[in-house]
Order: C-alpha cells, then structure tokens, then sequence
C-alpha cells in the first residue's frame, strides 16, 4: 500500500527571461516523516525548487499539489494560512526580526494563521519549543545579545511553532562553524522526529546530506537520486 503524498510535484518547469530554464521537468514526491537532502552547484536551481515545494513561488508548467489541493488554484487568504500552518522554513541567514525578542520572533507565524483564541497556548508551546533547543533562558533577549548558533536555534523554533508538516531548510548551517553545524542538523533531525514532520534541506556539505534519508541532486534542470543516472 502506498504511504499517504504530502507533495507531488510533475513536469514542473520554471525559468527565469530568456537567460534559459532553471527547472526542466521536475518529478518529486514527499511522503510524511521523510527526510530530504537536496544538492546541486551554486545556481542549479536549489533554493527555486524549494520555494516552488513551499508554495512561495509558482512554476511556469507543471503541477504542485500539496495535500491534494493545487495551491496555484487557491485563494490568496488560503494560500497563505496553508503555507503558513504546513510549512516551517530555516534559511542560511536566521532572518529574526532584530527588535523583538526571541519569544517574539518564535511567535511571529502564529500571526498568519489566524487563530487569535490560542495565544495563551502559543506561548506556552514557543516557551516549550525553546527550552527543547536549550535556549529558554534567553527568551527576552533579542537577537542581537546571541551567537548564531543561538539565533539559528531560535529560528527553529519560529519554523516549528505552528506544528508544520515540512520543514524546509535552505542551507540552514551555511553561516555555522562545523561543530554549530553539526549541532543543528541533529536538532532538525531530533525536531523533525518528534513533530512527525517530513524534513528537505538543501545542503552543499557532503555530511550532511549523508544524514538525510533521500539525497536529490540537482543538475541541469533535473532531480535525480544521488548515485544514480
Ligand atoms: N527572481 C529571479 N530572477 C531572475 N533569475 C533568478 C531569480 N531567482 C533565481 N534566479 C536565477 O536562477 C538560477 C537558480 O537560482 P537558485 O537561487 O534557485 O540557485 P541555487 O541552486 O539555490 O544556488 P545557490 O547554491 O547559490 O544558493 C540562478 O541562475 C539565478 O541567478
Ligand atoms: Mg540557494
């Protein structure tokens, strides 16, 4: 029996003016709990393809179905709870806001979902969240007062809070040393384990791919399973 899809995408193209195609026809199926890797040299079209994953860019032809429902046929308002309740999103650079606290930012995608009856409840889970990454004492503080290990942490957080199905992490440990990111890669695994989360990172470390359950490579506009033609 085949597991329940999460994401499908089929034939999906994406190019950017007359400079040529980015994607050529991409085939990609995610299933939940899988664990992702997605390499390929600068500019092969990485960070696109995640965006088109997520529902933050659309491809030229192609289709994207997540949970079943084709995002390009959405409305905006839906379009936008959808990608804020089933993705999380982790990028090179932490993006925190610099002048909220690191309880404020964890809170921040609580806003787009709408749900204005549980911010008690959010509290308390950004507050739990934290002190799973082993940053709850730095709660108050803003960005600014922490190391990028810390902020990378928080940012974490922010991309779990409303319990997403995907996380997507676009070079999440490319602004770490090796040892900050290692660190986070076994947190994304740990969180991805306990939220029950499918997880796709886009990586350039050999080792950290190595940690994903699938390795994608990316090369000349196709997807295919590393070691593989
Ligand atoms: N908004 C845009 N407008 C025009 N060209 C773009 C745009 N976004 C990306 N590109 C081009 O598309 C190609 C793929 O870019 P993309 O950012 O997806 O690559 P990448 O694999 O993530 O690279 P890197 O490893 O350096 O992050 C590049 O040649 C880039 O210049
Ligand atoms: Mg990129």
């Amino acid at each position: 029996m085949s597991k329940e899809t999460l994401i499908e995408l089929k034939g999906v193209k994406k190019r950017y003016g007359p400079a040529g195609d980015v994607l050529r026809g991409i085939d990609l199926r995610v299933e939940p709990g899988q664990t992702i890797a997605i390499v390929g040299p600068s500019g092969s079209g990485k960070s696109t393809l995640l965006n088109i994953i997520g529902a933050i860019d659309s491809p030229d032809s192609g289709s994207v179905r997540i949970r079943d429902k084709d995002p390009t046929t959405m409305s905006e308002p839906d379009l936008a709870a959808m990608r804020a309740r089933d993705f999380g999103w982790i990028f090179q650079a932490h993006h925190l806001i610099p002048h909220c606290t690191v309880l404020e930012n964890a809170l921040l995608p609580t806003l787009a979902i709408g749900d204005r009856r549980a911010g008690a409840a959010f509290v308390d889970r950004a507050r739990a969240l934290l002190d799973r990454v082993g940053i709850a004492s730095l709660a108050d503080r803003r960005p600014g007062q922490l190391s990028s290990g810390e902020c990378q942490r928080a940012a974490a957080v922010r991309a779990l809070i409303n319990g997403p199905r995907v996380l997507l992490a676009d070079e999440p440990t490319g602004a770490l040393d090796a040892a900050n990111a290692a660190a986070m890669i076994e947190l994304l695994l740990e969180l991805h384990r306990d939220a029950g989360a499918a997880l796709i990172l886009v990586t350039h470390a050999p080792p950290i791919a190595a940690r994903m359950g699938r390795i994608l490579e990316l090369s000349n506009g196709r997807l295919s399973a590393k070691g593989e033609p």
